[in-house]
């Protein structure tokens, strides 16, 4: 469990991102930060790793994402900044930065060092937010903002149906822990499930 300070700070940082993020329109909003929080405790529960440090490093997980437009991101030096100014330990601060700088699904292929656990189970728990039912409405979100149809006959179009099939029906083969990948089962069960009723309410069966 953690001590006072580190409640204190954790208290600090999430109303932070709360506010910050509140009205993000691209699926990264603090909604969506409070999901990826509660998962990656839940995942750590089963799974051990310093509970601060996985708390932390989801609660500023997306603050330096690169999809985020300039009003709501910070730069990698600020986000370093702020954790100073909530008095978080130095070395804490390195592996919290190390976590949130190399999780993302774009990153993927230059991440060439193993990830450290609380790295692993923040990125389970940020990538089940993006399968089942969470995951399937925050595509709909970002399609929205992003002007991005829903399908469509251009191959070239990105759509909602070519991101689900070929991103989303991928995480499940990418979860790093046993508890990340249990979870993962359930919700890819579910997305397969409304990929399909959906394709055939829409006459995109592929027979
Ligand atoms: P990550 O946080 O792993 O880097 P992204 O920022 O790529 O993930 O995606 C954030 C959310 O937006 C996810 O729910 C994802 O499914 C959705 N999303 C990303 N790109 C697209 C797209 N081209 N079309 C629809 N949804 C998308
Ligand atoms: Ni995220």
């Amino acid at each position: 469990m953690h001590d006072a300070k580190q409640q204190k700070q954790l208290e600090t940082a999430a109303s932070f991102v709360s506010n910050r993020l509140k009205f993000e329109p691209t699926g990264h909003d603090s909604a969506h930060i409070d999901r990826v929080h509660r998962l990656a405790v839940n995942i750590a529960s089963h799974e051990g790793g310093s509970l601060f440090v996985i708390e932390m490093a989801a609660i500023v997980h997306d603050l330096m994402d690169e999809k985020l437009s300039e009003e709501w991101k910070l730069s990698k030096s600020q986000l370093e900044h702020q954790l100073l100014q909530w008095e978080v330990d130095s070395l804490d601060i390195c592996y919290i930065m190390d976590i949130v700088s190399t999780m993302s699904f774009r990153h993927r292929h230059v991440q060439n060092k193993p990830i450290t656990l609380e790295g692993a189970i923040v990125q389970d728990a940020d990538r089940l937010d993006a399968i089942g039912a969470s995951g399937l409405a925050r595509v709909f979100t970002y399609a929205g903002a992003k002007n991005e149809p829903h399908y469509s006959n251009d191959p070239h179009q990105g759509t909602v149906l070519n991101h689900m099939e070929e991103k989303l029906l991928k995480l499940k083969e990418m979860m790093n822990t046993t508890t990340g990948s249990q979870l993962a089962s359930e919700r890819h069960k579910f997305m397969c499930l409304f990929i399909k009723t959906w394709k055939e309410e829409c006459g995109l069966t592929d027979e």
